[in-house]
């Protein structure tokens, strides 16, 4: 059999009525037993349903050619993003790679017993992040910080995660993969477990023409998947997708006032370009001394502000409940400290105070919220593939 038709048979196997039958019967015998527990995603519950994955007889179009990287991004009068990318010549997102990324990305598989995927913690619906301060690993232990939303990541040039400690999205990906707390398993365990499975080794085929699962192709398609999560369609993005000059009519006069506060304000100093990513660590002063140092002098990076608005609580240990939380803090309580960073400084080098009035914070969480991007939210290219997860 042709790499091409092992991958094509496997897709057809996948899909096939009894498998489906089978996945049915032991999802609702399981959500039966899930059902008497605590609340919680479905991924969290103590026993998750294993199956095989629903795929489309094509993979969705993912590559560049297939989706390019949005025109008002590349030609922006508030910044391209061109410079950032940072998808490396060895690892171009593919469709069949993206697809298996996608597989991966949902699969409780990668966890040591069965309970936690990725989207456990990283979820569609809110920007995939978490409502959890700290959301809980494999055994339930918490982490030590808030999960990062993963929107725009392929145009972060400075590390990732919140301490920018990832050298690569390929690097970061594997991190939660070991890691005690998150998924707890050893990568040599995690190639066999998906070897023995019916479908991962088509899906490999299909993404480097051999079934080889290695943990550096699990973590070149889990970076392809995070890379095609570009969210450029919310409402503040159509004002720039006109093809000409932004057209700001279609924001209200207070998100249009909010803008104008972000810029003036200084904001978009450190939240940069079209899509809201962060340049690098800061200590923005959140408090005078603090227990986690970050990347070292408390500095701290964030993720593009993509979805802001439906993804609190805020900041790299959650603490604010609500954006208008976070525009108060920028407003009034920036803490100072021998790091804190001068952007955030008065003249005198003291914490800056914007005071800024009610309705100007108004008009800046009016203009955070415009950044919601619901087909991202919502688009089946980066939703669940396991059918046995969905609840009726
Ligand atoms: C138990 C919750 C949890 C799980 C499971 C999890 N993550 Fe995360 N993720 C986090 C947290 C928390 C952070 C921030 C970590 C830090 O900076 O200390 C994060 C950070 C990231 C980042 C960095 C984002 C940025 O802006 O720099 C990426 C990418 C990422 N995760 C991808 C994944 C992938 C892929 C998986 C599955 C293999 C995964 N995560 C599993 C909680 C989780
Ligand atoms: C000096 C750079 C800098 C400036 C200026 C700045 N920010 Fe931030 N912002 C950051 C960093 C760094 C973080 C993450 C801090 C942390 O969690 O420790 C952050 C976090 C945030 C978050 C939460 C992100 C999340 O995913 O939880 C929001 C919202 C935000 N900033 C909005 C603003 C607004 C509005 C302004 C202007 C009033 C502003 N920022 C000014 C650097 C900056």
């Amino acid at each position: 059999m042709s790499s091409a038709s092992a991958a094509q048979h496997m897709r057809l196997t996948t899909t096939s009525p009894t498998v489906n039958a089978l996945q049915l019967l032991c999802a609702s015998v399981l959500l039966l037993i899930a059902c008497g527990r605590q609340e919680g995603t479905a991924a969290r519950q103590s026993t998750v349903a294993l199956c095989a994955p629903a795929l489309p007889a094509a993979p969705y179009g993912y590559s560049d050619a297939d989706t390019p990287i949005p025109r008002h991004f590349v030609a922006s009068p508030v910044g391209t993003v061109i410079f950032a990318d940072n998808t490396p010549p060895s690892n171009r997102t593919t469709n069949p790679g993206a697809e298996l990324g996608r597989v991966l990305f949902y699969d409780v598989r990668l966890s040591a017993n069965d309970r936690i995927a990725c989207a456990s913690c990283h979820q569609q619906s809110l920007g995939f992040g978490d409502t959890a301060r700290f959301s809980s690993g494999f055994h339930g232990d918490h982490l030590a910080r808030h999960t990062m939303a993963l929107a725009n990541a392929r145009f972060y040039r400075y590390g990732f995660g919140w301490d920018g400690r990832g050298a690569s999205l390929e690097a970061q990906v594997l991190r939660p993969i070991t890691d005690s707390i998150e998924m707890g398993i050893d990568p040599g365990a995690l190639e066999r477990k998906l070897a023995a499975t019916s479908f991962y080794p088509g899906l490999f085929v299909g993404a480097f023409g051999s079934p080889e699962i290695t943990r550096d192709r699990i973590a070149a398609a889990l970076a392809q998947f995070v890379r095609s999560l570009v969210s450029a369609q919310s409402r503040f993005d159509a004002a720039f997708a006109t093809g000409s000059a932004p057209d700001y009519s279609l924001l209200t006069q207070e998100e249009r006032d909010g803008f104008h506060i972000f810029n003036s304000a200084g904001c978009v100093n450190c939240h940069r370009t079209i899509a809201q990513f962060a340049d690098t660590v800061h200590n923005t002063g959140l408090d005078s001394a603090s227990a986690d140092t970050g990347s070292g002098q408390a500095r701290f990076r964030a993720a593009s502000l993509r979805n802001i608005a439906v993804r609190a609580p805020y900041m790299h240990d959650g603490r604010f409940a609500t954006l208008r939380e976070v525009v108060e803090f920028y407003s009034e309580h920036i803490r100072a400290s021998p790091s804190l960073d001068a952007r955030l400084r008065g003249a005198d080098g003291s914490p800056r105070r914007l005071h800024l009035s009610a309705a100007q914070r108004d008009a800046l969480v009016a203009y955070l919220r415009t950044l919601t991007d619901s087909s991202f939210l919502r688009a089946t290219r980066f939703s669940d593939p396991f059918p046995c997860h969905q609840r009726p």
